[in-house]
């Protein structure tokens, strides 16, 4: 077989005057401080540099280019605002890194369908407040939010905190535009609530990591913003524990707009990170994040109390209600800064595991014990009511040689045990590079072949972002 870097071609003096005439000149970029800026994400440090960086205006323009990409068998890496954290947008074979960042407008807010078309290049907080500005919500918020783009979060399939009342991107696409590798451009689905027309490529092309296509517009379902919020913060002694109350408080019939699992550690990094005002008791090693959204105070607080009355069964020692603006902030801001503070303070890996809600105390215990076993550390934190923990693993007293070569067989046990625990590879941050390896852990060749077997009716040449996902 040949090597997958032998099917493609190098960009030659010729190639890039097509792709000049494809893309208009101004748009395509070759020296190399851009494509340095280009050639990593928010993946730890890995580094892959394109032969090319192009800056498409239009759907037109990326048809063309891949058109002359797929007719050459020159790989193509979209990408978005570079924020993920699996290495999907790296260019691991070269060839033309496909930014979408000149993909800005919100073409459309439909007040009457509840319904929006927006551009992948538009960051989605930018897209939240658009849409807030008429008394709606679109709720899909990942930490990034301030700085990724909606097309990423297609792209990944992307979660964040309100996934455990109002689902995934998944639930608020419903139709795409996408250029297909030879040039073809389709709309995958109708800009209907619901579809029965066949295979549903809409949801096949989400996370889907720009493996399929490239999305160039997105039709978003709304709903009505809830006005009003309050948010606890429960305190805990113990992981364990903290993490059985989660299930309780499902259990209990409570549906919380958030709910978060922070360790001490994480908070420990944030507070002197980001600044935060926040007096971290000692004997408390686990928090609890959770937030309730509505338009009735007295129903939110009303579950609140009912929450608080779930929290100490599990041993909670303390809990704060924030019912400010301002505290609300504050809070938050202590949990979406937390990724960016524990990689500020140390060399890390991040890992991405979802198990069902009920196995994660397991799931925590399991992974102190490998740790212990390997002799690594982590922070733990993320969407507990999910059942999606992200585990940073943190480096401390690992010799350089350790963390080279052992540290693998650490995370493969992660991996197995999230399998075990009836979870997957990744809840939200994607397989892309750095977790393909994995995949057979979970998955079968069948399975995976399947996987493959739908990338080449797509993509037949395998020019788009190859080496990702399997
Ligand atoms: C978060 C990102 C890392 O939850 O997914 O903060
Ligand atoms: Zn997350």
């Amino acid at each position: 077989m040949t090597p997958i870097s032998q099917l493609y071609t190098p960009i030659n003096q010729d190639l890039l005057a097509q792709l000049k005439t494809a893309v208009g000149a101004e748009n395509i970029f070759t020296d190399l401080a851009i494509l340095e800026d280009y050639s990593h994400d928010e993946t730890e440090d890995l580094r892959y540099y394109p032969e090319v960086v192009a800056k498409p205006l239009d759907t037109a323009a990326v048809s063309a280019l891949l058109k002359l990409c797929n007719a050459h068998h020159v790989p193509v890496t979209p990408r978005g605002a570079g924020t993920g954290l699996s290495g999907g947008a790296l260019p691991v074979f070269g060839g033309v890194l496909l930014s979408m960042e000149k993909f800005k407008a919100i073409l459309d807010i439909d007040t009457e369908n509840l319904q929006a078309t927006v551009e992948p290049g538009v960051i989605t907080e930018e897209f939240m407040d658009a849409v807030a500005e008429k008394g709606l919500l679109y709720p899909v918020d990942p930490s990034s939010k301030g700085s990724c783009f909606i097309g990423g979060n297609v792209a990944h399939g992307s979660g964040g905190p309100r996934v455990v009342k109002y689902g995934t991107i998944r639930e608020y696409i419903l139709n795409l535009e996408v250029v297909l590798p030879d040039g073809s451009v389709i709309w995958t689905g109708a800009n209907t609530l619901k579809y029965a027309s066949g295979y549903n490529l809409t949801q096949l092309m989400i996370g889907s990591e720009g493996t399929l296509g490239v999305v160039t517009k997105i039709v978003t379902k709304l709903i009505p913003k809830p006005q009003l919020s309050v948010v606890m913060l429960g305190s805990f002694p113990e992981n364990e524990k903290a993490c059985a109350a989660v299930s309780a408080i499902f259990r209990a019939g409570i549906i919380p707009s958030a709910l978060e699992f922070m360790e001490r550690r994480g908070v420990e990094w944030v507070i002197r990170f980001d600044n935060i005002r926040f007096d971290l008791k000692d004997g408390v090693n686990a928090f609890l994040m959770i937030e309730f959204d509505g338009n009735d105070m007295d129903v939110l607080l009303r579950d609140c109390e009912k929450v608080n009355a779930v929290l100490e069964q599990f041993g909670c020692t303390d809990v704060l209600l924030a019912d400010t603006a301002q505290q609300k902030e504050e809070l938050w801001r202590m949990r979406r800064t937390m990724a960016e503070s524990v990689k500020s303070n140390s060399v890390y890996k991040e890992e991405d595991t979802v198990v069902p809600r009920a196995a994660l105390p397991r799931l925590i215990n399991g992974i102190k014990e490998i740790g212990g076993r390997y002799g690594f550390e982590s922070v733990c934190y993320g969407h507990a009511g999910d059942g999606n923990l992200h585990i940073n693993i943190i480096k401390a007293g690992m010799s350089d040689e350790d963390w080279k070569n052992k540290l693998k067989d650490g995370i493969k046990e992660l991996f197995v045990l999230t399998a075990a625990l009836g979870g997957t590879i990744s809840g939200e941050h994607g397989i892309g590079l750095v977790q393909k390896e994995f995949m057979p852990i979970k998955y079968t060749e069948i399975h995976l072949d399947l996987m493959r077997s739908i990338k080449k009716v797509f993509d037949p040449n395998w020019i788009l972002n190859p080496g990702k996902i399997f």
